[in-house]
């Protein structure tokens, strides 16, 4: 880490993470998008925990408002609930003008709002396939860019989380587009990591593998029995994601056998993996129809 950049002494966080009397975040200000469920429901718990004040964005605004009273409750942060679409072009820019105040900094990003179609390329509508850009790609690059400016104008130390998946990693059958985006957000963030490497931000990226969240039924995925083996709670996932985020590490696989599923494809030629991912996958999950 450079002189300048983030420097929270995080030496025992990793023991601390659950202690309610631990609040290295306090003074704080995290953005977390797809707050309403699963591991950005999850981050803004323990950031909460952590005392940094909220700002809850998706577009399911009745969740996100009784996350954000229970949060100020419990922990005694400040949360709002943000709806937003970030579907609609313009919107990660309308958004981030909308809480990035001069008086009230967002100095934490976590970039987590994402979907991920589970079909052959032909079987799934374009415009399905060109909202799933939209979201996992451009609303990404459209909130870091403005929301990462702000912060460089107000100096203070601040964190990026953008949460990719071991799909950037291992391209598979079904999820052509899914996977191109979640390569597109691991390449991006470790790039930017390295040009803002002597400023106040920090870029780390997380990727996750198969988590207990509403993903699945969304994607149009139902687990077999075999399936579970490699499946994580959105909890941890979350908890290794802020901690690799505030260690500044560049890339956090939650995972051991997800750490494997990321290090293989290294060695073998990628139509191959292709190959082999397609087997893993229709071994331990079913297509079926996606929920809205
Ligand atoms: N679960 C997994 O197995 C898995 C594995 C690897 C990576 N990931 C990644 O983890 C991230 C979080 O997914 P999850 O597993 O927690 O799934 P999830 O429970 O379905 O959460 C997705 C979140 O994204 C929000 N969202 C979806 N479309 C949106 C839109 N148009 N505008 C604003 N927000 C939107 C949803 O909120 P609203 O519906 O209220 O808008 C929800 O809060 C995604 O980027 C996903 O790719 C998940």
């Amino acid at each position: 880490m450079s002189p300048s950049a983030p420097s929270h002494d995080l030496s025992t966080t990793k023991k601390n993470l659950s202690r309610t009397s631990f609040r290295p975040l306090q003074g704080h200000r995290a953005l977390v998008t797809g707050a309403s469920s699963g591991i950005g429901e999850q981050y803004a718990r323990q950031l909460a925990a952590l005392g940094s004040d909220l700002v809850l964005a998706a577009r399911r605004v009745d969740r996100l408002e009784k996350l954000a009273l229970e949060l100020e409750k419990t922990h005694g942060i400040r949360a709002v609930a943000v709806a937003t679409d970030l579907g609609r072009p313009g919107e990660g820019a309308r958004l981030a003008k909308a809480v990035c105040l001069p008086d009230q900094p967002v100095t934490l990003l976590v970039n987590n709002a994402g979907i991920g179609p589970y079909a052959p390329f032909l079987e799934t509508d374009v415009e399905k396939h060109l909202s799933t850009i939209q979201l996992n790609v451009t609303a990404l690059t459209e909130l870091t860019h403005h929301v990462a400016t702000h912060m460089r104008s107000h100096g203070r130390p601040s964190y990026i989380s953008n949460v990719a998946s071991i799909a950037a990693y291992q391209a598979t059958p079904n999820f052509a587009v899914y996977g191109g985006t979640k390569h597109y957000v691991r390449l991006f963030s470790e790039v930017i990591r390295n040009e803002l490497q002597n400023t106040n931000i920090s870029v780390s990226c997380l990727c996750p593998g198969g988590t207990y969240t509403e993903f699945l039924e969304k994607a149009g995925q139902q687990l077999k029995a075999s399936g579970h083996a490699a499946m994580m709670p959105a909890a941890e996932v979350a908890r290794q994601g802020i901690l690799g985020m505030l260690r500044n590490r560049a890339v956090v696989v939650p995972g051991l056998l997800n750490k494997i599923a990321c290090f293989l494809p290294r060695l073998v030629p990628t139509g191959f993996g292709i190959a082999v991912a397609g087997i893993a996958m229709r071994r331990s999950v079913s297509q079926v129809k996606a929920q809205p």
